[in-house]
């Protein structure tokens, strides 16, 4: 080859390398695995379980496979509008343009280590956010950090308590209110087992936010710290169970 086209190659390669850098997309997986320690939400719920599991040689190859059995509300998943709200979408009926959309995160974290398990997402810490990041975009999955991710791997913990008695942080009735009134938000997302306080009785968010044909992401895994508080695409697609009132959910962020 001469040393002119030589240099061309290069420079191509140098182009290509370039391209394919550009093109590697930033990916934060917001998902817990599924798996035998996989959070449930309490005995009457269908945990996650393997019901047939083959793995060996057979024939000459190898060759493994699994049944699966979950409830629609276990580890990371979706709740339809249907949940809470006999004329909401069911799984199959939200519309996709829903499920992916910007982001943004509210990190309550400071709060919680102040006031423990009763924290809840109140009106004034939206309007923190709004101050501090200007106003919410239109047609934004909003994500709500407890700082209770930490526990997934001790249910007794996580879910605050040994017994039915479940007791972590949620929405308050009024912020509920607030986040369904501004029109802007197509789902609400939470670290915790509930967009509802756990102690509660009425579940006001899951109604109000069903109402407002809205869907929560629950047991939504915040573990990364480079999550920004905007400027990111969620994705969150559950699986497309059509009569479902939920379903668990895959959700990535990529920051913008
Ligand atoms: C959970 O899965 C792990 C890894 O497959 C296994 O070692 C463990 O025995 C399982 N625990 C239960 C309670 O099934
Ligand atoms: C948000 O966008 C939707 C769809 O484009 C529109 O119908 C709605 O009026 C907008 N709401 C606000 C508060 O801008
Ligand atoms: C979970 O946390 C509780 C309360 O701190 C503790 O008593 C228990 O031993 C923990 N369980 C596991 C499996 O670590
Ligand atoms: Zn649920």
């Amino acid at each position: 080859m001469e040393k002119n086209s030589l240099l061309k190659l290069g420079f191509l390669i140098l182009i290509l390398g370039y391209i394919n850098g550009c093109s590697s997309v930033h990916v934060i997986d917001l998902t817990w695995p599924l798996d035998n320690e996989t959070v449930f939400w309490n005995k009457n719920t269908q945990k996650f379980t393997f019901t047939r599991q083959i793995a060996g040689e057979r024939n000459g190859y190898w060759y493994a496979m699994n049944d699966f059995c979950i409830g629609e509300h276990v580890g990371t998943h979706l709740d339809a509008p249907y949940h809470f709200y006999e004329s909401g979408w069911k799984v199959g009926d939200v519309p996709p343009h829903r499920l992916v959309a910007k982001g943004a995160l509210i990190d309550l974290q400071n709060k919680v280590s102040k006031l423990g398990h009763a924290t809840t997402l109140d009106v004034s810490d939206l309007e923190q956010w709004e101050k501090a990041h200007g106003t919410f975009n239109n047609e934004t999955i909003l994500l709500i950090k407890f700082g209770w991710s930490k526990y997934w791997y001790n249910r007794t913990l996580y879910m605050g308590s040994e017994d039915e008695k479940l007791n972590f942080p949620g929405i308050s009735e009024e912020a509920a209110e607030w986040l369904a009134n501004s029109g802007k938000f197509y789902g609400i997302g939470v670290d915790t087992a509930s967009v509802d306080p756990g102690s509660t009785k009425d579940f006001k968010a899951h109604v109000i936010f069903s109402k407002n044909q809205m869907y929560n992401l629950e047991n939504v895994m915040l573990v990364d710290d480079s999550l920004p508080a905007k400027g990111f695409t969620v994705v969150a697609l559950p699986m497309k169970i059509k009569e479902g009132t939920g379903a668990p959910v895959r959700i990535l962020a990529i920051p913008d």
